[in-house]
C-alpha cells in the first residue's frame, strides 16, 4: 500500500517538477535567443504556481520513502547533510529568482535573462542533489566513505549511474516543459501567437524525447549487470512493465511528431507512470541483497489512511479547481 502511494505521489511531484524546471531551462534559452514571440511571459506567470506545486508534492512521497526505506535514506542524507540542507535555502532563492522574473518581467527587461537563468541553475543544482541522494541510499557499500570525510559533504559522484540517470530526469524535464507550455497554449483559445507557441512548445517535447532515446540507453546500460538484465527478460514482471513504459514513451513521440498535444499528453503521463515503477523496481534489484520493503514489519493502522485519503483527494480537487484559475493567470497579470 505504502509502495503505491510513494509511487503515485512520486509522479504528481516528477509531472510539476518536470513542467518547472523544463519552462524555465526553455524560457532561459528564449531570453538567452532574445527571442520576442517565444513563450517567456507566459512561463513567468506560471512558474511560481509549478514551484509551489512541486515542493508541496514532493512532501508526500518524502514521508512513503521515510517509512518504507527509513534505515537507507536517512543515512545517504547525513552522509551528504551539508548539501541536503542546503537544498532548503537553494529552492527558497529559486523561488526568489522566479518572483522576481514574473513581476518585474516588463519594468526591468535587462535583467530577465540573469533571474530566469538563476532559476533554471537553482533547479539543476536541486534536480542534482536529490538523484545524488536516490542513488546514494541504493549504495550500502560506499558508506563506509564517512569515516574518511565526515564533514557532510559526500556525493555520490563515483557511481556510473548518477549522471545518465541525472540526464535522463534532466532531458524529461524539457520534454515535459516543452508540452506543458504547448498544452497552455493549447487551453487558451484567445492566446496571441497561440498556434505558435503550441507548435514551439510541441518541437521541445519532440526533440528532447528523441534525445531521450539516447541518454535512456545510457541509463539502462550504466546499470549494474544484474539489475540491467532483470529488465530484458530476467525477470518477467520487471521486463513486461519496461516494455509497456517504452511501448508508451514510442506513442507519446509519435502523437509529438504529429504535433496532437492532448493525445501526446495522455501517452507521456502514462510513460511518466511506467517510468516512475521501473525506477522502484530499479530501486528494488539494487537493495535485494540487504532487505525488500516486505520483510518490514506491518502494523495496520486503518484510521490515519482514512484520513490521509480523503486529505488527498480534497487536496487533489482544490489543486485542479487552482489550476484551472491560474490558467487564466495571464489576465490577472496585466
Ligand atoms: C526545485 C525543487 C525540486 C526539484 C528540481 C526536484 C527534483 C527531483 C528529482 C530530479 C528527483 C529524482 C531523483 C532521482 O531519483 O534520481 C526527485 C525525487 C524526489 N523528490 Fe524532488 N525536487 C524538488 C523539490 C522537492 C521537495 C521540496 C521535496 C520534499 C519536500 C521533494 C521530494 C522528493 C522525493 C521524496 C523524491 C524521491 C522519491 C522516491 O525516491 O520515490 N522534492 N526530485
Amino acid at each position: 500500500m505504502a509502495l503505491f502511494f510513494l509511487v503515485l505521489t512520486f509522479v504528481l511531484h516528477l509531472l510539476f517538477m518536470n513542467a518547472m524546471l523544463g519552462s524555465a531551462i526553455m524560457a532561459f534559452i528564449c531570453e538567452l535567443r532574445g527571442k520576442k514571440a517565444g513563450p517567456s511571459k507566459d512561463i513567468s506567470t506560471k512558474l511560481p504556481y509549478t514551484i509551489a506545486f512541486t515542493v508541496n508534492l514532493g512532501v508526500a512521497p518524502l514521508l512513503f520513502l521515510q517509512v518504507l526505506y527509513g534505515q537507507f535514506i536517512y543515512v545517504s542524507s547525513v552522509l551528504m547533510a551539508g548539501f541536503w540542507l542546503a537544498v532548503i535555502g537553494l529552492i527558497i532563492m529559486l523561488y526568489y529568482s522566479a518572483y522576481i522574473y514574473d513581476f518585474r518581467f516588463e519594468k526591468m527587461p535587462g535583467a530577465r535573462t540573469f533571474f530566469i537563468g538563476l532559476t533554471a541553475i537553482l533547479g539543476l543544482i536541486v534536480a542534482f542533489l536529490f538523484t545524488n541522494n536516490m542513488t546514494l541510499m541504493l549504495r550500502p557499500e560506499t558508506w563506509q566513505e564517512y569515516f574518511g570525510n565526515r564533514s557532510g559533504t559526500l556525493l555520490n559522484l563515483n557511481d556510473p549511474t548518477l549522471w545518465p540517470r541525472y540526464l535522463h530526469f534532466i532531458v524529461a524535464s524539457i520534454a515535459v516543459g516543452g508540452l506543458f507550455q504547448a498544452v497552455l497554449a493549447k487551453m487558451r483559445k484567445t492566446l496571441p501567437d497561440r498556434q505558435y507557441k503550441i507548435d514551439h512548445g510541441m518541437r521541445w517535447f519532440t526533440i528532447a524525447t528523441v534525445v531521450q532515446i539516447l541518454v535512456g540507453f545510457w541509463f539502462l546500460i550504466s546499470l549494474p549487470r544484474e539489475v540491467m538484465l532483470s529488465f530484458m527478460g530476467g525477470d518477467a514482471p520487471n521486463t513486461v512493465i519496461f516494455i509497456l513504459g517504452l511501448a508508451v514513451a514510442a506513442v507519446s513521440l509519435i502523437f509529438g511528431i504529429t504535433r496532437r498535444v492532448l493525445p501526446a499528453t495522455a501517452a507521456t503521463i502514462a510513460t511518466v507512470l511506467f517510468m516512475a515503477i521501473v525506477r522502484d523496481l530499479v530501486r528494488t534489484e539494487f537493495l535485494k541483497p540487504v532487505f525488500h520493503p516486505s520483510d518490514l514489519k506491518v502494523a495496520a493502522q486503518y484510521s490515519p489512511m482514512i484520513v490521509f485519503l480523503i486529505v488527498l483527494v480534497l487536496g487533489l480537487g482544490i489543486m485542479a479547481y487552482m489550476l484551472h484559475l491560474a490558467a487564466d493567470s495571464g489576465k490577472e497579470a496585466k
